[in-house]
């Protein structure tokens, strides 16, 4: 038998190509003392991937040209040399873009089956959602009544940061692209209000959205976005800054003209990497377990097949085309 992997092929000068990646069928790993083999069941596809493919200065070291990419993955457990697992545990750890992993124990979680679908454990109930709740309560500590923006707000944080303020009492407004992405963040998860960045008026939407000025904005695409938001913002207010991601393709950035309005409203803008938290992973990830039993936390998955598919998916991802958690189903 062989491990399909996707490899980093080249580093990519600017946007993804799909001939950024190759795919090969490698020998199969094997588990050492202390390791655990899993079979990938379903791969996560997250916009950090693509600084990845980067080399440079980032908080993580970047994956080389001919090394599998770095990713998360929902697996089963096939053979475990660690007591704490046994064959057919469903895990998630850093399973790579791959069929097959060998990883140590200590660096698995297992998931619970008998809640909501497995899945979550790779987004509302999993990474994404845990950077939302640590980012949004952490960080920008909401109270009730005030007004929180968050921008990707269809996305897999943005959708959970939006629904937690909601459950703590805040007027929330999504910022999203397009409107049909806009329709699914008021119909379904029930945020006040909408504004598509894409807009032409954009500035004058936002600012008609948030008549009584923004007490928290989560950020996760920087940008023309930041740059409408900073004079929105009341004083004291919060920025938990967790992504930037209209810069990640490394295009030349938007040079930010509103910057002083972090000194007039005396904000807090911080920035955090959610892997560098684990004291807070139990905790948040059984509230937000709790939210979607309840059904106070909706979520949505798009699902591409197979992993050869994974470069055009997480493409797609980087370019708006999913709605809510990327996920890949490997075969
Ligand atoms: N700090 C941490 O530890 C941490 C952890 C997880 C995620 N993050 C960050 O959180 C952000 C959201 O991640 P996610 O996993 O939830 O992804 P996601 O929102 O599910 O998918 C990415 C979304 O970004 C939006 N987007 C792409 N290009 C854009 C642009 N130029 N301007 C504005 N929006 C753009 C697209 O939505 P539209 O169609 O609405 O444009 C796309 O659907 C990312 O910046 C990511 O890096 C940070």
């Amino acid at each position: 038998m062989k491990n399909r992997q996707v490899l980093l092929a080249s580093r990519p000068e600017a946007e993804v190509k799909e001939s950024n990646f190759r795919v090969v069928d490698a020998a199969m790993p094997r588990a050492a003392t202390g390791e655990v083999l899993v079979r990938t069941l379903y791969l996560s596809l997250d916009p950090y991937m693509r600084m990845r493919m980067d080399a440079g200065k980032s908080y993580a070291p970047p994956v080389e040209p001919g090394e599998v990419m770095v990713g998360g993955g929902l697996g089963e457990v096939v053979e475990s040399l660690d007591p704490k697992f046994t064959k057919g545990d469903i895990v998630t750890g850093r399973t790579g873009w791959q069929a097959f992993a060998a990883l140590p124990g200590a660096a698995l979680r297992k998931v619970d089956t008998k809640g909501a679908p497995v899945t979550t454990a790779l987004g509302a109930v999993g990474m994404p959602g845990v950077t939302a709740w640590y980012g949004l309560l952490k960080i920008g500590e909401p109270r009730a009544g005030e007004t929180v923006v968050v921008s990707a707000a269809s996305g897999a944080v943005g959708s959970v940061v939006g629904q937690i303020a909601s459950i703590k009492g805040c007027r929330v407004v999504g910022i999203a692209g397009g409107k049909a992405k806009c329709d699914y963040v008021l119909s379904e998860l029930k945020f006040d209000a909408c504004v598509d960045y894409k807009a032409a008026d954009f500035e004058s939407r936002l600012k008609a959205a948030a008549p009584d000025g923004i007490d928290i904005y989560f950020e996760n695409v920087g940008g023309r976005v930041l740059d409408a938001v900073l004079p929105l913002l009341n004083a004291f207010s919060r920025i938990p800054f967790c992504g930037y991601i209209s810069e990640y393709d490394r295009k030349e950035g938007h040079a930010i003209r509103n910057l002083r309005q972090l000194l007039v409203s005396r904000a807090k803008l911080q920035g955090f990497i959610i892997s560098e938290h684990l004291e807070i992973w139990d905790q948040a990830l059984s509230e937000l377990a709790g939210w979607v039993a309840a059904g106070k936390l909706r979520y949505r998955e798009s699902i591409a097949e197979g992993l050869e598919n994974a470069p055009q998916a997480f493409i797609g991802m980087l370019l708006g085309k999913n709605l809510g958690k990327q996920l890949v189903k490997l075969a």
